[in-house]
């Protein structure tokens, strides 16, 4: 699908239409035509971003970012967070996904706690849903890529919003959920946050569903760090999520991304889940490098979207 070019803007490089091919029925998109190490005009960036309320996920291949580059594009979406200590990254723009040590770049041992904290990726999970601002997106940029296994895996949750039976629509309007991150990561292993690192992120209350403030389409917000329902029985609200992310996470409502070197994909925190897939973290490299773009206020009704460019520190304007 070719999107029809908007006004020129002077002084700028001639826009040429980006080519945005979907991967999937329901969500998911193939992004040609932009180089993203380079500057990004604002009339180039303006397509990125209507595709991206309208796709949930926009696969970028051949992109061979550095990290300024990489918190360059970044910045077009809005602010960046900083990512929380338990990270080996904690304290930056970056979330590093990786089985190389960050200081000598030797590969970690599989009973270190640094590849034990991260098999909680492999639950499914919206980056940062444990904030009380929860992320608007996040781009992962993939550096060193292990010849087999490591895939990434989304789910719409658009799609299976759309897909639940009315009285399931009915029942959770209006509920909201609790999110954790020490209840995602005490699934993998209860000892492997410190005190310190809980005390960073204690548990907030989110939507149990969330309107796209562009298109009004509605999505289930749900995933690892969602611990119970506020205001029900612990067991009751931890039956109910488990039946929804069941039914959101039905093959009809995946795409499973199999990286190449270069490629950055970027997706829409408020619309879908994620997860990794293992790989052989002894015999292979795996460098993901992840900026994620801070969300606004608003996490449940329609109203005012930040637009491109507006307010942002974004480094190419
Ligand atoms: C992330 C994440 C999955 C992966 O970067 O937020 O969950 O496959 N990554 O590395
Ligand atoms: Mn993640």
């Amino acid at each position: 699908m070719r999107y029809r070019p908007g006004p020129m803007l002077p002084g700028k490089t001639k826009f040429v239409p980006i080519n945005v091919s979907p991967l999937t029925p329901v969500f998911g998109a193939e992004i040609e035509g932009v180089d993203l190490t380079r500057a990004v005009d604002r009339a180039t960036f303006a397509e990125i971003r209507a595709a991206f309320e309208e796709y949930s996920v926009l696969i970028f291949r051949g992109q061979p970012l550095d990290d300024a580059q990489q918190i360059a594009f970044s910045e077009c979406f809005g602010p960046l967070e900083v990512t929380v200590k338990a990270n080996p990254a904690g304290g930056t723009t970056f979330a590093r996904q990786s089985n190389l040590d960050i200081r000598t770049g030797e590969i970690i041992p599989p009973n270190d706690r640094r590849m034990i904290y991260q098999r909680a990726n492999m639950l499914w999970h919206s980056d940062s849903s444990f904030k009380p601002v929860p992320s608007l997106c996040s781009l992962l940029s993939a550096r060193e890529v292990p010849p087999e296994g490591g895939d990434t895996e989304f789910a719409s949750m658009r799609a299976a919003y759309d897909a639940l039976p009315v009285e399931t629509k009915r029942r959770i309007e209006g509920l909201a959920a609790e999110h954790s991150l020490a209840y995602s990561r005490s699934q993998v292993d209860p000892t492997v946050m410190t005190e310190e690192q809980k005390a960073e992120v204690p548990p907030v209350r989110q939507p149990l569903v969330r309107v796209n403030p562009v298109n009004g389409r509605k999505a289930l917000f749900i995933g690892a760090h969602a611990s119970h329902i506020v205001g029900w029985p612990l067991d009751e609200g931890r039956t109910l999520l488990q039946d929804l992310l069941a039914h959101a996470t039905q093959p009809p409502f995946c795409y499973g991304h199999r990286w190449r070197e270069g490629d950055l994909v970027v997706w829409d925190n408020r619309a879908v889940l994620h997860r990794a897939t293992p790989y052989d973290t002894v015999k292979y490299r795996r460098l993901m490098q992840r900026t994620t773009v801070a969300g606004d206020a608003q996490t449940g009704s329609p109203g005012r979207l930040r637009t491109a460019g507006e307010g942002s520190s974004c480094g190419f304007w």
